[in-house]
């Protein structure tokens, strides 16, 4: 802005305030470079927070508020739209439309912002960009299987570079909800149920999108949600209410949080749900408290779609006024969707029911935001970009890696996997074996079915002459009658599933009959799992456990690939499935990831991040728990009387085509003190006939924590060790005793004196303890 018409536009504001008490303006605005040309928010080469004050001091009430409101992008650009950008009512954009594939209508308002509103402030445009844009990668619980944060640091590289190019400012990512109970959809979406790890990946998440500049053009602004304890909610189902102690919430639920802010996130996102007694999105006590006071969070917070709105279906809020001011003052900074601080904060404001300055506090926080990802400076996105800017050679091969490393073996025996030409003729069966379009699973973003490969064509283009693939359906996927009918991931009809046919189970069983192997490749539809997929029930869906017990009755060897989002309860496969592949929704390359690894190209190495339990009457449940007063078996223990207590699958837990021996955790010392470190190390060697990378876990637990218990196992380390046959290493690892510490409910971190047990382990479940005690 110039410096005359600044002045004109000063005068004006200076009428406009007479009549606007609320608006503040300040003579000392007047501030200019050294050119004389630029305001002070309009100089790139000033700091940021002083563009923001320079900025916030010339807008009206009305311009600030429209900062705080966050709309749906449109389909079209209609002249409502239009006008509300150019009057400043608007601060934002949510493509969850596949309009923002586009970066064209991204451009064209953001012209209007520049060019037409008053003080020319820029747009942010948002997107939810989970695991990948249009090359999709594994769902999260996937990669995380990979116990490899810089994958995720790799993968969100990409995802941002696509996502960037299409015209996004802001990914709603990453998702670090703590989850514990499987039938919680929104479990696909995370890190699974360890916060230690979850806080390394969550802030490789935040690292690969934001990248070292988050400026720059191919990287986007993360966003760390949902704040907080949404993954806890009641009977598994969305939305639902969670009632978290202090204690567990700071020691399980908020350290992911943390370490996103700590890694720099610029935004996060405050939850649904209704936490320990008032609703997270008007929880004064976490969005300010905690993440301004305590952590200094310095970003925006913006709410989830429309839940600012939904106070008043809480309870908590009259009306959308008493809405707006609850959310407002405890810490909500932009509001997603629900319009309530648009139609009330003003009348509030003006009537001194809520102080200006906490308004001006929400949009110092969004202007920051805005320009630190220097929107300001480079308000367009280059058009030309788009169309070549996806499924990038790079962007391939690293879903493909993805994809292998996200891989768990469950089962192998009798060496069925990999898949050896010996067994040359293969039977592939299974509702999702020629469905390419459901392995990019929930929030696959902007993938195209055409993008996708089957499992049936990856093992045909891999399987080489050796092998001869012959493919049946077997039964449907799931069938007619259940409440949520699946949709197709492009254009979000109903996808047609054709119930199972009556012969068809006996047909897959004759051509099984026919074969050497038969890969059965199961699963869930890909929208049972991720946002309001929540299932009662942890089976296969539909007619796919009759499936399997006809086709395992034939006594052929049995090779079961699960495509899934969440954790199933599959003893039935454990008994009799020759091997079990977790592949979850390993995305665009997915099927060749999974080839990869089933014709031993690439030997699996990924262990679980969840427990898989026996049945879904165990949930929630998780390795890293508290003991009761009555451990162990037997009489007045706690156990359960018709399923064994312990998981199907612990945490930790996976094979690989060959074998290791882990020997005994060593200490280098018995007595650490409060300000030293201790060294634990073990022998491992790969004891089978092929190369195989072992993942050393190394788990703590703490006998004597007078704040409060600590759990019977705790993960604070790993290290993966790709081992020759016969190879062996001394893995060694360093723990500080300030490591060893927890969160008393007051936030505190406490390094409590008293005995202490290490492993070093194959999961959480085995190995034996070594002793140490801590303290003078
Ligand atoms: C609701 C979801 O809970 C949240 O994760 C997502 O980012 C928003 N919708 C926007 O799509």
């Amino acid at each position: 802005m110039k410096f005359q018409a600044f002045v004109a536009l000063w005068l004006a504001a200076a009428v406009a305030s007479a009549t606007d008490p609320a608006a503040i303006y300040h003579p000392g605005w007047i501030d200019l470079n050294k050119d004389g040309l630029k305001d002070v928010y309009e100089d790139p080469g000033r700091p940021v927070d002083r563009r923001v004050n320079d900025l916030l001091q010339r807008m009206t009430l009305d311009e600030k508020i429209g900062q705080l409101w966050q709309v749906d992008l449109p389909h079209t650009l209609d002249p409502q739209v239009i006008a509300r950008v150019r009057d400043g009512e608007v601060g934002s954009f949510l493509g969850s439309d596949a309009t923002v594939e586009t970066p064209i209508m991204r451009n064209q308002l953001q012209h209007v912002a520049i060019e037409q509103s008053r003080l020319g402030i820029p747009q942010i445009f948002g997107h939810d960009v989970i695991h990948g844009f249009r090359t999709i990668f594994p769902i999260p619980l996937g990669q995380a299987c990979a116990w490899e944060p810089e994958l995720f640091e790799q993968t969100a590289t990409v995802a941002a570079r696509e996502a960037a190019a299409a015209g996004i400012d802001w990914t709603f990512a990453p998702m670090v909800d703590l989850a514990r109970d499987p039938r919680w959809g929104r479990i696909a979406e995370g890190f699974g149920e360890d916060p230690w790890l979850g806080a390394l990946d969550g802030a490789a998440c935040v690292r690969g999108f934001q990248g070292p500049d988050v400026a720059a053009t191919n990287r986007v602004a993360a966003c760390v949600k949902h704040f907080a304890g949404y993954g806890a909610a009641e009977g598994g189902r969305d939305y639902n209410t969670t009632e978290i102690s202090e204690f567990t919430l700071r020691n399980f639920y908020l350290p992911q949080f943390k370490a996103g802010v700590d890694a720099g996130a610029l935004t996060i996102m405050s939850s649904f749900n209704c936490l320990s007694g008032f609703p997270a999105s008007a929880n004064r006590h976490i969005l300010t408290d905690i993440l301004r006071n305590e952590w200094k969070f310095r970003g925006l917070v913006v709410s989830d779609y429309e839940s600012v709105g939904e106070l008043v279906d809480h309870g908590v809020a009259a009306d959308e006024t008493q809405a707006a001011r609850l959310a407002l003052t405890a810490g909500e900074d932009m509001e997603m969707i629900s319009q309530t601080y648009h139609d009330t904060l003003k009348r509030q404001v003006q009537h001194g029911i809520i102080p200006l300055a906490v308004v001006n506090e929400a949009v110092r926080h969004i202007l920051t935001v805005k320009f630190e990802k220097g929107l300001f400076d480079r308000p367009y996105t280059d058009e030309a970009r788009y169309p070549d800017a996806y499924l990038h050679a790079d962007a391939r091969a690293l879903s493909r890696e993805a994809a292998a490393k996200s891989c768990v073996l469950l089962k192998d025996e009798n060496e069925a996997l990999p898949l050896s030409p010996r067994a040359g003729k293969i039977a592939l069966i299974g509702p999702l074996a020629q469905r390419a379009g459901e392995l990019v699973g929930p929030w696959h973003s902007r993938a195209h079915t055409n993008e996708l490969i089957s499992l049936a064509d990856a093992l045909r283009r891999q399987a080489g002459p050796d092998f001869e693939i012959t493919v049946a359906r077997g039964c449907a996927l799931y069938e007619p009658g259940v409440l949520k009918v699946p949709r197709d991931i492009t254009n979000y009809l109903p996808l047609n599933e054709d119930p199972t046919d009556a012969h068809e189970i006996e047909q897959a069983v004759a051509l099984a009959k026919t074969a050497d192997v038969v890969v059965l490749a199961l699963g869930e539809p890909l929208d049972w799992s991720g946002e309001d997929g929540s299932r009662s029930d942890l089976g296969l869906p539909g007619m796919q456990p009759q499936l399997f017990d006809a086709i395992a009755a034939t006594g052929k060897p049995v090779v079961v690939v699960l495509f899934n989002g969440r954790p199933l309860a599959i003893p039935q496969l454990q008994q009799k499935a020759a091997a079990i592949l977790e592949a979850w929704f390993p995305g665009t390359e997915g099927a060749n990831g999974v080839a990869d690894v089933l014709f031993g190209k690439v030997s699996p190495s990924g262990r679980l991040t969840t427990t898989f339990p026996r049945s879904v009457g165990q949930v929630p449940f998780y390795y890293n728990h508290f003991n009761t007063g009555r451990p162990g078996f037997g009489e007045y223990k706690g156990n359960y009387v018709d399923i064994p207590t312990v998981p199907l699958y612990p945490f930790g837990f996976g094979l690989d085509y060959t074998t290791f021996d882990f020997g005994s955790a060593q200490v280098d010392t018995n007595r650490v003190s409060l300000t030293g470190a201790l060294t634990v190390q073990a022998q491992i060697k790969n004891s089978g006939k092929r190369a195989g990378t072992a993942v050393a876990q190394l788990y703590i637990r703490a006998l004597a924590a007078a704040a409060g218990p600590r759990p019977v196992r705790e993960l604070k380390g790993f290290q993966k060790l790709p081992l020759q046959p016969g190879e062996s290493r001394l893995v060694t690892f360093h723990l500080s005793a300030r490591e060893l510490g927890y969160y008393d409910p007051q936030g505190r971190w406490l390094v409590e004196p008293g005995q202490y047990q290490v492993w070093i382990s194959k999961d959480s479940a085995s190995g034996e303890a070594a002793a140490f005690a801590l303290g003078k």
